[in-house]
């Protein structure tokens, strides 16, 4: 059985490269701009796999074990593909106490996912649970892509679903 592997499209052509130039300038060496790089990947791709590392190492003049490095130690960075929302749920301890146990419940049900990290078969959400995200007197928060929601109940589920685009 042979496995066919596409091959590997830069990220940094174009429109992107432009960006990555944009993005030097305003750093004192190529190292320093090493976050936003691997955002533009992410933007890009919508995850950050190993050939997108290397290529990110290239044109920063970096290794790629140093970039690996970063990306495994942000969960921000996807190391695999993700949904096209990427649903982050507080479950730290006051979090919990508050009910995010059960939004989490809501989230996997209506989304489709059914289970944690797992994306949904139509490919628009992956639900996975994190630590404190910051708003521990609005539990329970819910980040989904760049957007916190806050006071997220399991009853307000299906409508915040609904209000995505
Ligand atoms: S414990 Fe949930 S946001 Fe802090």
């Amino acid at each position: 059985m042979s496995t066919t592997h596409a091959p590997y499209e830069k990220v940094f052509v174009g429109k992107r490269m432009k960006d990555l130039d944009a993005i030097l300038l305003r750093y004192p060496t190529k190292q320093a701009a090493l976050l936003p790089a691997l955002w533009i990947v992410q933007e890009e791709r919508g995850w950050v796999g190993e050939e997108a590392m290397t290529e990110v190492a290239g044109a920063l003049d970096i290794t790629p074990a140093y970039v690996k490095g970063v990306v495994t130690f942000y969960t921000m960075y996807h190391q695999h593909p993700v949904g096209k929302y990427f649903v982050q749920i507080c479950t730290t301890s006051p979090c919990l106490c508050a009910g995010a146990d059960k939004v989490t419940e809501a989230f996997l049900k209506h989304t489709g996912c059914n289970e944690l990290g797992v994306t949904s078969p139509d490919g628009k959400y992956t639900v996975i649970e994190v630590e404190c995200l910051g708003a521990c007197g609005f539990a329970t928060p819910v980040q989904i892509n760049a957007d916190t929601i806050e006071n997220v109940s399991a009853d307000k589920v299906p409508q915040i679903l609904a209000g995505l685009k």
